[in-house]
This record gives structure tokens, C-alpha cells and sequence, in this order.
């Protein structure tokens, strides 16, 4: 069973559909999952409404309730639970921190990017949780930009996930018809991406692929 939080202070970093494809490709793998939209622009919210009734299920939650919503999801059944926050919210970032067994903190590897990232470094100072930085959106052939942002991650204390997503046009394009990546491209190198990831965070919180 693991809960993972989805934090960046940074409007647009990909909070969303990070949250979005983890918890589809915990579905593909066998668990059982429950997306908590905290985002007051109720993104995730949304694109469960056009998804219909396929998985991962996806219910909104005021920070407050946030405790007793993911604990309810426990007793539901529900053994990945994947919470979704909103930018500069720092009442939710901070509950789902608190709630979560790892936070996934993700961020582009733009100078503006990576100054926003301040922010969600200090959050994290205090919250003795894993966390760790994933960069999204990376461009094509940004081996240098990446070792460079990575670096500068680290010195803000934070550690970095050894998966990326690259900048696909199959992230966006699926998130718009409540899907994920690879619904619209199944061998496509966004999947592979994201299975990746997934693969790496059973590892790190010490449970299997798929239950
Ligand atoms: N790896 C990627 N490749 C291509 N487009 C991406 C990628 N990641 C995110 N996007 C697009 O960038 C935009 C912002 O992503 P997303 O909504 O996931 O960010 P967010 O951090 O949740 O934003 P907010 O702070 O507003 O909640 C969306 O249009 C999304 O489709
Ligand atoms: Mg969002």
C-alpha cells in the first residue's frame, strides 16, 4: 500500500498529469487506486468526468479533509493512492506531504523553473518525507540542460528521480480525452516513460508493480 503526493509550487510544472499517469499505469499493473484531486481547478476532476467510468477513479477533496479522505480510501480497498495539488497552495501541499509515504515533486528544467523550485525545496525541508524531483517536459537532446537542473536540485537538498518524461505530445494530447499516453500511443516512448517511473517508485517505497 503507498500514498503519493504530487507537489510543486509552480503553476504548469505537470503536477497533473504526472499524478494522472502514475495512477493509470498502477491501474494497468493490477492495484487497486484512487486519484484525490485537491486543486481547487479540479483538473484531474475533470479529466475523470470525460474518462467515464474506466479507471482510476478520481474524487475531489478539500486540503482539510484530506487525512480522512485517504484513509477512507484505505478501507475502501484502495492500496495506491495518488493525491494531485494545486500550485502555491500551501495548505494542501502540506497536508498531502503529511498524508503521503513518498512525494513526487515535479518540475520543467528551465532556469525560471528551477527557481520555483526554492519554494517547494523548503516544504519539503521540513516535512522529512522522500521526495523526490522528476523533470517533465524535457526537451529532445537536453542531456547538458538536464545534468545542469539536476544539479542545481540536489544542492536545493532535494534528490532526483533517475525517470523523466520528455516533452510528448502524446501527454497532452491524451490528457484532453481523458486518457493517458499510452491509451493513444501503447509503445509509444511516453508509456515507456512513465512505466519506468512507476517501476522506480514500487522500488522505492518497497512494494511490487502490481498487486
Ligand atoms: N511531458 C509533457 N509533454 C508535453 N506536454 C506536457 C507534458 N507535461 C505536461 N504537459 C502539458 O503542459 C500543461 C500543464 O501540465 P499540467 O496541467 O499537468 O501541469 P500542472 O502542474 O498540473 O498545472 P497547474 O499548476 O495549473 O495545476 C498541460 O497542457 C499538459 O498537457
Ligand atoms: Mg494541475
Amino acid at each position: 500500500m503507498t500514498t503519493i503526493a504530487i507537489v510543486s509550487q509552480k503553476g504548469g510544472s505537470g503536477k497533473t498529469t504526472l499524478a494522472l499517469h502514475i495512477a493509470a499505469s498502477a491501474v494497468y499493473a493490477g492495484n487497486q487506486v484512487q486519484v484525490i484531486d485537491t486543486d481547487p481547478q479540479a483538473t484531474a476532476a475533470a479529466w475523470g468526468d470525460w474518462r467515464g467510468e474506466f479507471l482510476p477513479e478520481v474524487i475531489t477533496c478539500p486540503p482539510v479533509r484530506l487525512f480522512s479522505t485517504v484513509e477512507r480510501a484505505k478501507r475502501a480497498g484502495s492500496n495506491v493512492i495518488v493525491i494531485d495539488t494545486p500550485p502555491h497552495g500551501d495548505t494542501a501541499s502540506r497536508e498531502a506531504v503529511r498524508v503521503a509515504d513518498i512525494v513526487l515533486v515535479p518540475t520543467r528544467a528551465r532556469a525560471f523553473d528551477l527557481h520555483a523550485l526554492e519554494a517547494t525545496a523548503g516544504l519539503m525541508a521540513y516535512a522529512s518525507k522522500p521526495a523526490h524531483v522528476v523533470f517533465n517536459a524535457v526537451p529532445a537532446r537536453a542531456t547538458r540542460m538536464l545534468e545542469e537542473a539536476a544539479e542545481a536540485a540536489r544542492n536545493l537538498g532535494l534528490s532526483v528521480s533517475p525517470h523523466h518524461f520528455g516533452e510528448r505530445a502524446a501527454f497532452h494530447r491524451s490528457a484532453g480525452s481523458g486518457e493517458v499516453a499510452r491509451e493513444i500511443e501503447p509503445d509509444g516512448k511516453a508509456a515507456l516513460e512513465v512505466d519506468a517511473l512507476w517501476g522506480w517508485v514500487c522500488e522505492q517505497v518497497g512494494m511490487p508493480p502490481g498487486e
